[in-house]
């Protein structure tokens, strides 16, 4: 693929347990007024569930999708504490990222799991954003490419060609998350050019062409330049540094423009 036909970035902020509703408003109206000039990119927030009408609501009129940070695989039932995709599409939130390396290391998230997440989100109409990534131990162990080989068939097992062209992977090193520590551009280069592979693997050229794969863990201001520049990584999924949106809006303006 030559570097012009490149898919369009997709960058986006994962605020974790941070941010009230008015919290959440407020920084929509600022990131809103900076983003203006509007540089060439998609771009997401995922704030706490609390603030997702609020965020959808300061959102509108702009190019800001609002994204949850988890989604359950039932509609309705006894499943106290969860929240159903349904729930999520009658606030006109339109995505969610699923098998963030925090469910999975605090709250039980396993490859099935995220596996029932992703149909179900699909199902009722949802794009979701699958986090995948290797912990520090399996990187020294060698083991990275068959972590991320077994992260993508089990929590993409029994998807569509159509239902992948609705994915956006975000390859998230466990070790590089909120620790300052990012992957070289190299080292990310090659792990996103594997999972494109294995995309093809599971789909075809043409879905693992179009999907987006990005970069996570500890992408900064002065970082994102030099990783959105590798052939193979198309966004960012950012988390510390999307809480403020003057320093969110420097990674979404990465080409400076
Ligand atoms: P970080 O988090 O940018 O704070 O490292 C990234 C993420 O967890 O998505």
């Amino acid at each position: 693929m030559s570097p012009s036909a490149k898919r369009r970035p997709f960058i986006a902020g994962n605020w974790k347990l941070f941010k009230t509703a008015a919290e959440t408003v407020q920084y929509i109206r600022a990131l809103k007024k900076l983003m203006k000039k509007g540089p060439e990119v998609d771009v997401a927030l995922a704030p706490p569930f609390t603030a997702l009408e609020s965020a959808v609501k300061a959102a509108s009129g702009s190019t800001i999708a609002i994204a949850a940070q988890n989604v359950f695989w039932e509609e309705e039932g006894a499943f106290t504490g969860e929240i159903a995709p349904g729930m999520l599409k009658a606030l006109s939130v339109g995505l969610a990222i699923v098998g963030h390396s925090e469910r999975r290391q605090y709250f039980g998230e396993t490859d099935q799991t995220v596996n029932r997440r992703i149909k179900a989100a699909l199902a009722a109409g949802l794009d979701a954003i699958v986090c995948i990534g290797e912990t520090l131990e399996e990187r020294e162990g060698k083991k990275t490419k068959r972590v991320l080989s077994s992260q993508i068939s089990k929590g993409l097992a029994g998807l569509t060609r159509e239902d992948g062209l609705r994915l956006t992977i975000a390859y998230e090193p466990v070790w590089a998350i909120g620790t300052g520590k990012t992957a070289t551009p190299d080292m990310a280069q090659d792990a996103h050019q594997y999972i494109r592979r294995q995309l093809e693997k599971i789909f075809d050229k043409k879905v693992a062409n179009s999907v987006r794969i990005q970069y996570g863990g500890s992408v900064k201001p002065d970082n994102a330049a030099e990783l959105m520049a590798q052939p193979d990584i198309d966004g960012a999924l950012v988390g510390g540094a999307s809480l403020k949106p003057d320093v969110f809006f420097k990674i979404i303006n990465f080409k400076g423009a």
